[in-house]
């Protein structure tokens, strides 16, 4: 039987199929002329959706990498760091700096909340820390952080900003120049609607003022190389090229659809699912005021385990949910309405959800 899926994850999205066929497509020389092409005219489509004049770079990894990548490129062991945790992705900012042996202050906010900027800045004013890690969107309870106010506070603090806009970034304006953004990372799985393989990284002057002075181990990660090579319109070492043809892909669609647009048709989904979910009498995690573009996290009837509610929706409709991180695992689960998604895929999931409810 044949069985269409809807993928309602919060990444990897569904991918559409202009992006699967531009990325079924032969091999070419990584160091010839047509892939520095491809290269130069990405880099600038990605700046433009991060909606920066710096330097950016496109990683071979998921996001972690890309995190990973901010974190040796910026730091020295010992270095004071703060991070502003909201969820499971916050927790990984603190996994990362602590395996390179980093000095982590972390400031844990309840699950489905926001970070309180009054908070943050009291942080900020009894210590002094190198760099602020933070998430634009936190993928595991839904929640949008304020990143212009949060940035507007740390900068008088001269420190570093370093976000993680991987889930966030094209369903949410995000302004790296204009609000300040020193590092932000991002991946392709997301909203850009490519499969994994990808991470890209935005890197300021003050940034590499940090840089300057690092003293983290890297080789593969190491940004100078890959801004030296970049220079010559190639990577240090073989890019995944297929994924920079559906990235071309990509961003010709987003550039069409244009991202002030995107925007708004990701707060018509993430409206359109809580207005549906509330309807079935379910609670959400988060409030409405800091309500995710990207991802709803919500809690099953008292008495209906999360996961095998999940897995109902999935035999019965093939409509693939997201399960709970943390201490939220089993306890809720999550819709993604990020990238390749549009109302009908929300209809058809609610729908689902309230059948096998
Ligand atoms: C907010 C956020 N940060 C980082 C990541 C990176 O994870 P991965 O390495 O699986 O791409 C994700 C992925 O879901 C995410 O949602």
């Amino acid at each position: 039987m044949i069985k269409k899926q809807y993928l309602m994850i919060p990444g990897p999205t569904m991918v559409p199929e202009r992006i699967l066929r531009a990325m079924v497509r032969e091999m070419i020389n990584h160091r010839g002329p047509e892939f520095t092409k491809i290269l130069t005219a990405v880099t600038e489509g990605v700046k433009k959706c991060f909606k920066t004049k710096n330097d950016l770079f496109i990683i071979p990894s998921s996001g972690t990498g890309g995190m990973e990548a901010a974190v040796v490129n910026i730091l020295s062991e010992g270095d004071e760091v703060l991070v502003l945790n909201i969820g499971a992705f916050g927790s990984r900012w603190t996994k990362i700096l602590k395996a390179y042996r980093a000095n982590v202050d972390e400031i844990k906010f309840a699950r489905g909340t926001a970070a309180d900027v009054e908070t943050v800045e009291k942080k900020l004013k009894s210590k002094k820390y190198s760099a602020v890690f933070f998430q634009q969107n936190e993928t595991s309870t839904g929640v949008l952080n304020d990143v212009q106010s949060l940035a507007q506070v740390i900068k008088k603090y001269d420190t570093l900003i370093v976000v993680d806009a991987v889930s966030g970034l094209i369903t949410a304006d995000l302004r790296t120049d204009e609000w300040g953004l020193d590092v932000v990372v991002a991946a392709s799985q997301k909203a850009f609607m490519l499969p994994p393989g990808l991470s890209f990284v935005s890197f300021s002057k003050k940034a590499w003022q940090y840089y300057e002075k690092s003293k983290m181990p890297r080789f593969y990660w190491d940004f100078k190389s890959m801004k030296d090579w970049a220079d010559k319109g190639q990577n240090p070492f073989t890019p995944p090229v297929s994924l920079y043809y559906g990235l071309e892909e990509s961003l010709k669609m987003i550039d069409e659809e244009g991202l002030e647009n995107i925007f708004e048709r990701h707060k018509k989904l993430r409206d359109i699912t809580r207005d549906g979910l509330k309807k079935l009498n379910l609670k959400l995690l988060a409030s409405d005021d800091v309500a995710s573009c990207a991802v709803t996290a919500v809690f099953p009837p008292e008495n209906i385990n999360a996961d095998d509610l999940r897995k109902k929706v999935k035999q019965n409709y093939s409509v693939v949910l997201a399960g709970g991180q943390e201490d939220l695992k089993g306890k809720i689960f999550r819709i993604g309405h990020l990238g390749y998604c549009l109302e009908t895929d929300i209809m058809v999931s609610l729908d689902a959800i309230s059948k096998c409810l």
